[in-house]
This record gives structure tokens, sequence and C-alpha cells, in this order.
């Protein structure tokens, strides 16, 4: 994918979300369109940043498996959703016909829904902590993250800015809700799990906050500058529908110049913490320079 992508932790994500998919049953339907879009590709980032967080306060990826499967439930969930015609009509996601499309609308809103739900069943039956008030706190944070204060507020905010012109606050409250909570979440939940001190996870999250604002810049960049064929999905959606976007309010220049601003910051921050951070800042320069 690119130097800078830690390849191993992605195939371990990958590895842990197929050991945790449940057995397919009755209503088999439902399992298959889960299945199908889980599986049909995706960088498995929010789930790097669970281990790579982790891993940098010194616990092992195998202690945080089953929250790195989790966040990448929820962000499957977010996709679905997104790609709805009555939300972005998207067709193509990660190379695949999206969900909606090959099950109907109806099975792609319930593969959804059990997406969401299983992914705090995973937590809650298989994340081990050494204290169990660690494993509420996690789950409290990928519930906020992603419910009307974070993911699904940014959301509302985008589709009702669609056609619209908005302002610069307005436009990073889309992209820090609808991307940056998951993410924030997802590194905060690592960090949690691993013992990390008050210091650590502030720290951490000040790094997150500026990749997840990044992260989505750097997304809207590829949607006007991007390759179909790489990206896995459509390029230009976001002009056809109207959509708020920093190229939009800034050009692809301005834009390509406030993602590196905040990837920047996000190392500098790094450079405060003890222990290597030489992984997370790879992945902060990863989110400026992706193609994909
Ligand atoms: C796409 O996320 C949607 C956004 C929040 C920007 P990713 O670019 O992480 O998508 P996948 O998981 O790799 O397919
Ligand atoms: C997606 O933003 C954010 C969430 C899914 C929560 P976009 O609508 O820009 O994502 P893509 O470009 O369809 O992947
Ligand atoms: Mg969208
Ligand atoms: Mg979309
Ligand atoms: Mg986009």
């Amino acid at each position: 994918m690119s130097a800078k992508y830690p390849e191993g932790t992605r195939l371990f994500v990958e590895d842990r979300l197929k050991r945790y998919f449940p057995e397919m049953r009755y209503p088999e339907v439902i399992y298959q369109a889960m299945h199908h879009s889980l599986f049909s590709g995706g960088k498995r980032f929010r789930g790097v940043l669970v281990v790579e967080a982790a891993r940098t306060l010194g616990q092992e990826p195998d202690y945080v498996g089953a929250t790195a499967c989790a966040v990448e439930y929820i962000h499957t969930y977010s996709l679905i959703h997104d790609d709805l015609p009555s939300i972005d009509n998207d067709d193509l996601r990660r190379g695949q016909p999206t969900c909606h499309v090959v099950f109907g609308e109806d099975i792609a809103i319930l593969a959804g829904d059990a997406l969401y739900s299983e992914a705090f069943n995973i937590i809650s039956s298989e994340q081990k902590a050494d204290d169990p008030s660690k494993i509420i706190q996690v789950i409290r944070e990928l519930a906020a993250a992603s419910g009307a204060a974070g993911m699904v507020g940014g959301q509302v905010v985008d589709l009702m800015s669609e056609g619209k012109e908005i302002n610069t606050r307005t436009l990073e409250f889309i992209h820090e809700k609808k991307t940056g909570e998951l993410i924030r979440a997802s590194v905060r939940a690592g960090a949690i799990l691993a013992g990390a001190s008050l210091r650590e996870l502030e720290l951490l999250t000040a790094y997150a906050k500026c990749l997840g604002l990044a992260f989505q810049i750097t997304d809207d960049v590829l949607d006007v500058i991007g390759d179909t064929a790489v990206l896995g999905k459509a390029t230009g959606s976001d002009e056809s529908r109207g959509k708020a976007t920093y190229p939009g309010l800034f050009g692809i220049e301005g834009a390509k110049e406030m993602a590196k601003t905040m990837t920047d910051r996000a190392k500098d921050v790094l450079r405060e913490l003890n222990g290597d951070g030489r992984v997370l800042a790879d992945l902060a320069d990863f989110v400026y320079e992706r193609e994909l």
C-alpha cells in the first residue's frame, strides 16, 4: 500500500476480523451482506490505530485484537449507510458494488445495524483487560464517538450542507465529527487498554485529532484528484452532490497544505511521548501521502 503503512498490522487486523466473524446461520442473507462489505478490502486504518497506539505504550497486538476488530465493524457499518441512496448514493465501495446494490436497500440498512451491534458484542465478550472498568470506558468512547454527538452528528451536518455555502467552522465540524471522532476513539481505545497514563492519553488524543481531520481532508482531495481504480470508489461524487469539502473551500493546493499542517502537528505531539512513536508518525505521513 505504502512503505509507511504497517502491513503486518493490517494483516493482523484482517486475521482477527475473520476470526470473530459470526457463524453464518438463518437468515443467511444478513451474514452474507455483512461479509460482503467487511471483506471486500479496506485499509483497516482504524483497527491498525488501535493496535499501534497500544503497542506504542508497550501492549501486544494480540491483547487488543477484539477492539481493533470492533472499530472496523463500526467503520464498515458507517460506510454501508453512507453509500445508501438517501445519503451519498454511491454504487462502488472497496472495488465492489455497494451493499445496497447487491442486497437491496432494506438488507443494507440492516447489515449496517447488525455490524454496529456486533461491534459491541465482540468487545464485551472477547476483549480482555486487567481492570474491567477499562472495557466499559472503551465501550463508552466508541459509542459516544459514533452517535449523535460524534459520527452521526457529522453525517447529519454533511447532508444539511449539501449545495450550500458553509463557513470554515462548519466544515471543520463536519470533518471532525463524521470521520475524526472514530479515529480519535480508536487511538484512545488502544491507549486505554494499554494502561495509558493521563498525560499519555492526552498526547495521543491530540495526535489523533490532527490525524482525523487530515484523514478526511485527504479523502476530499482524493475525491477530486484520485484514481477510482486505486480508491475502489467513484471520484467526483462530492462535486456532483454539492458536498462541503476542503478543496471546495480552499482549492486542492490549499486543502493539501492544511492536511500537511495537521499531520506535521500530529508528529510534533508524538515527540513529547515517552516510547517509540515511529509507527504512529509513519501513519501520520501515510495520511498525508496516501493515494488510497
Ligand atoms: C473512507 O474511509 C470513509 C471516510 C471516513 C473518509 P477509509 O478510507 O478508511 O476506507 P477503507 O476502510 O480503507 O475502505
Ligand atoms: C464518510 O465521508 C464519513 C463516514 C462514512 C462516516 P465520505 O462520504 O466522504 O466517505 P466516502 O468518500 O464515501 O468514503
Ligand atoms: Mg458521506
Ligand atoms: Mg460517501
Ligand atoms: Mg469522501
